[in-house]
């Protein structure tokens, strides 16, 4: 598998994201300051898809009921535990715009189980 061509560059929205549809992934691409997040495209509180959102700065707020992550790491602002939205890595050339689904960037990062109680 390894890196898809999925969209242009000029193709994602400014102040919002682009859905797009890798193997049976729906990912969401977002441009902040020139760079591009890809970042599965469901949002875990009721599924709307995050690239209908309102992208302010890294941030994009679900249009549905306003829960906000971060398209660099998938995190709702302020945390780094927990479990994140899986993100994956993209590649541009010629502004063409690769996303490789198979490794996520953060999910190494999920909080691990708290320990068994006696
Ligand atoms: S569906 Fe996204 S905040 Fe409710």
């Amino acid at each position: 598998m390894g890196f898809q061509k999925v969209a242009r560059l000029a193709d994602i929205p400014k102040g919002g994201g682009l859905r797009v549809r890798i193997d049976e992934i729906d990912v969401g691409l977002f441009c902040v300051e020139d760079q591009v997040y890809a970042m599965e495209n469901r949002c875990p509180h009721a599924g709307v898809p995050l690239s209908e959102g309102r992208l302010e700065g890294c941030v994009i707020y679900c249009r549905s009921h306003g829960w906000d992550f971060d398209v660099r790491t998938g995190f709702r602002p302020g945390e780094s535990d927990g479990f994140p939205i899986p993100c994956f890595p993209v590649r541009i050339e010629d502004g063409d715009i690769f996303v490789d689904i198979a490794q996520p960037n953060n999910l190494g990062r999920r909080r691990r189980p708290p320990p068994a109680e006696d």
